[in-house]
């Protein structure tokens, strides 16, 4: 008799393709059109160029912000953000363990020490608890990370902030739209930040932008994103940049992507709702298979969308099938799905002679919720597949009833 599982050779669960990613039309193409028309393509220097402000203004007000200040990507909004802050030698930053790199290399960039954090169990972002214990009186910032269409528990987090007198950046890279209680992300804290590399939420294939509702901060940004000069033109009077900062550099974004994400930014509020009703869906569906437990998103987050979608996978249900070996067989069934990235301590590069290379390379630090989560237990599916329908959804959970039915074939 042949073989059930995909893996195995044979039929696949799902044989159609998925939404493709990123989705534009004509509005797109007519945009960068306009752009190259106009002869106006690069970042305005001295002043916000005419698409870049027309979305700086959009982006920042649609995400409960007075400012926003574009730059190149998502990692150079973290890296200005902090230099806005002050932050640099001998400061400590709160990060989760378990995120893309660049919330840790950020840090670094600035000349300050990650200091990582393990993630809560359920929603597998930064634990409020673990922020707690990690704050000395070096300590300047937290870093919270909307990961997995989850949040940290952000009242918690602020008011800590509040009460130590530390600077809050969100990592929004992967929270466009996303609403705690009343607030959008990315006003909740000091500085929001946000990318727009080509698989985010909103993409011009690359670029990145910081929104604030401080105005000192906003000028900061962007004078050190363009080379020194202030907004409205003229070079940062005396006190306006804090004593830390040593440098300028040019981080400027296009004309040309700021006018392709004016476009992008008129689908994300219908977007976000069909992500959010198929995570809801799928997150519900998957409980049913014993073995699957869906990230947990806390109640008071309520606009979220997944990137990635994450469930853990408990392999004493699967006859002790590895989860690799499970993510691999799902991928055979026309399932794309994937491991997380390796937590931060095994990920950033740290410099010998840091305070960071003592601990987490030579100190041996270890994270055991974000460890387990990369070596065992996480499933990461990407945000394209939740463009689509319920039948969608009933498809991934099939595929994984129909692995769970033929465990005999993968052990
Ligand atoms: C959580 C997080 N932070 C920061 C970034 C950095 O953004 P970018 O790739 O635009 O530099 C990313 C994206 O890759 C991310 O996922």
């Amino acid at each position: 008799m042949g073989f059930h599982l995909a893996i195995k050779g044979g039929k696949r669960a799902r044989s159609r393709g998925w939404p493709l990613w990123p989705i534009f039309d004509e509005r797109e193409v007519r945009a960068v059109e306009e752009v190259i028309r106009s002869g106006y393509w690069g970042g305005g220097v001295g002043v916000s160029g005419p698409k870049e402000a027309e979305f700086e203004e959009k982006f920042s007000r649609s995400h409960g912000c007075k400012y926003g200040i574009c730059v190149a990507n998502g990692t150079i909004a973290l890296h200005v953000a902090l230099l806005a802050a002050g932050i640099g030698p001998s400061d400590e930053v709160i990060v989760p363990a378990l995120t893309f790199w660049a919330t840790g290399s950020a840090v670094l960039m600035a000349g300050a020490t990650p200091v990582i954090v393990d993630v809560n169990p359920e929603t597998y972002c930064m634990d409020a608890g673990a922020v707690e214990e990690a704050i000395t009186d070096r300590t300047k910032a937290v870093i919270p990370v909307y990961n997995y269409g989850s949040a940290p528990d952000m009242n918690r987090l602020v008011k800590l902030c509040r009460e130590h007198n530390l600077v809050m950046i969100e990592d929004c890279a992967r929270g466009h739209g996303f609403v705690w209680e009343d607030k959008p992300a990315g006003s909740i804290g000091d500085m929001g930040c946000f990318s727009f590399q080509q698989g985010k939420f909103m993409t011009a294939g690359e670029g990145g932008i910081i929104i604030t509702n401080n105005r000192v901060y906003a000028e900061r940004c962007y004078a050190i994103k363009d080379c020194g000069r202030l907004r409205e033109g003229g070079i940062p009077e005396e006190g306006i940049m804090p004593s830390e900062i040593i440098n300028w550099y040019n981080y400027r974004m296009t004309q040309i992507q700021a006018a392709i994400l004016l476009v992008q930014l008129e689908r994300l509020r219908e977007q976000v709702e069909i992500r959010q009703r198929n995570q809801v869906y799928l997150d519900k569906r998957l409980r049913e298979i014993e073995g699957i437990e869906p990230i947990k998103v806390d109640e008071r987050l309520t606009k979220h969308q997944p990137w990635p979608y994450c469930f853990k996978y408990n392999s004493t249900f699967f006859r002790n099938a590895p989860r690799d070996k499970f993510i691999a067989a799902l991928r055979a069934e026309g399932i794309p799905c994937s491991k997380p990235h390796p937590p931060l301590h095994k990920a950033l590069y740290f410099p010998r002679w840091s305070e960071a290379y003592r601990r987490y390379v030579e100190g041996g630090a270890s994270f055991p919720v974000s460890e387990k989560a990369y070596n065992e237990e996480a499933v990461e599916l990407p945000q394209y597949l939740f463009l689509g329908t319920n039948e969608d959804m009933d498809d991934i959970v099939e595929a994984i009833m129909k692995i769970k039915r033929h465990l005999d074939e993968l052990t």
